[in-house]
């Protein structure tokens, strides 16, 4: 009997690839699993293509409300932004498929787990870690064992039928409900602009002339409402993403570090997700003291390299996202976005647990903070900076 292995399949070319690899080099039958987090595509047409590239069998897993209210909530509270531009859109995924390929592969009693990374990336380091976390089967990755790149992989595609759409073979795309990654082709180039047609969600052109407004309602740390209506949680980010991508806002362009130490340039159509947790931070500011804004967005940049680097499944992940819960019990209350021609910003913001005091903050009359009192404060605060110059004037 032919021995099984069960693969992460994306319909697009390194997957594509790895099926055909896994058949003819290592004489394996291959099971294919479609994890659904949103990436819009036709599910219908991935099975399809998975069956004309012979695999054993095909599984299809909507994992879109997992997706949200296990890994891209937590990912709001945590506002996590990695080196404060990407929102972690591939990062929070990984760790999801990973997890629902080991839920078939135990179902199936495979024989090995495979995937379609590369050596370069960081989904190699997610996917493995999941792996490694829930099973000691052993990992077949051939992109990344044979050194495989995309001209080869292209070419061997097409010797083999392997139907390739127009667009991957212009970028390398990974696209989810959080986010659209664009990497590859004429981008390897930093320099160069990223032309308009690699967007999809983001308008770049004729962008309206009048402003819009998002009015987004939070509830301990969560998105609930949008524009007064309760969307369910799947709806609000795609209607978020709907408007403000309409208004040109979303695309992300930077260079990113990545885990195994090369510098890439990355270009992500984001529109929610910066919307959501610009939005979640302002609020946030408001709701909790000077000492808990400090230490939390310590607590936030750690949380986000663990997501980030592949280490989702660390025990210090978990005793973060302990601390993070706990403290999104006062973040509800309700922030005010206005979305102009590709920039946004925060334009008003209320709470219940707000700590904003009109009466103190007041410079006009009566204010309840009685300013004479700040000199002894002062005084103390800067004693030792004051002192140590006075000192050093001295020498
Ligand atoms: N650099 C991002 C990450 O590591 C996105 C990778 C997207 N992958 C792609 N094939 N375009 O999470």
């Amino acid at each position: 009997m032919k021995q099984k292995a069960v693969l992460a399949f994306s319909g697009g070319l390194d997957t594509s690839v790895v099926i055909k690899y896994l058949q003819e080099k290592h004489r394996m039958d291959v099971i294919t699993v479609t994890i659904d987090v949103g990436e819009g595509s036709d599910q219908k047409k991935i099975a399809t293509k998975a069956k004309n590239l012979g695999v054993l069998r095909h599984y299809n897993i909507d994992a879109k409300q997992e997706f949200v209210s296990d890994f891209i909530h937590p990912s709001i509270k945590a506002n996590a932004l990695y080196q404060k531009k990407y929102c972690l859109a591939t990062s929070l995924a990984r760790p999801l498929i990973a997890q629902k390929v080991l839920e078939i592969a135990k179902k199936e009693k495979v024989d090995a787990l495979a995937h379609g990374c590369t050596g370069k990336g960081n989904d190699q380091v997610r996917f493995d870690v999941t792996f490694g976390s829930g099973s000691n089967l052993p990992i077949i990755a051939p992109i990344r064992d044979l050194n495989l790149d995309r001209t080869t992989e292209l070419e061997f595609a097409n010797k083999h039928g392997i139907p390739i759409d127009s667009v991957s073979k212009k970028f390398s795309i990974d696209q989810n409900l959080w986010g659209r990654a664009i990497e590859g082709g004429n981008l390897e180039d930093p320099y160069t602009e990223p032309p308009d047609d690699a967007f999809i969600w983001v308008k770049t052109k004729n962008l309206p002339d009048k402003a819009k407004y998002l009015e987004i309602e939070f509830e301990q740390g969560i998105p609930v409402a949008v524009d007064k209506k309760r969307l369910s949680q799947i709806k609000l980010i795609e209607y978020v993403n709907q408007v403000a991508g309409s208004c040109g806002v979303g695309i992300v362009d930077h260079i990113e570090d990545r885990v195994v130490g090369i510098k890439s340039r990355e270009v992500y159509e984001t529109p929610a997700a910066l919307c959501l947790i610009e939005a979640h931070s302002d609020l946030e500011k408001m709701v909790h003291t000077k000492h808990q804004n400090k230490f939390k967005s310590l607590v936030d940049q750690e949380w986000t390299w663990l997501a980030y680097s592949g280490l989702w499944q660390d025990p210090l992940k978990r005793d973060l996202d302990k601390f993070i819960d706990q403290s999104q019990k006062v973040v509800t209350g309700t922030v005010k976005l206005k979305l102009y021609k590709g920039s946004f910003r925060v334009v008003g913001r209320k709470s219940k647990y707000s700590l904003y005091s009109h009466d103190i903050a007041t410079y006009g009359k009566g204010s309840a903070f009685d300013q004479r009192k700040a000199t002894g404060f002062v005084e103390l605060w800067g004693l030792q900076t004051t002192e140590a110059n006075k000192l050093s004037n001295k020498r």
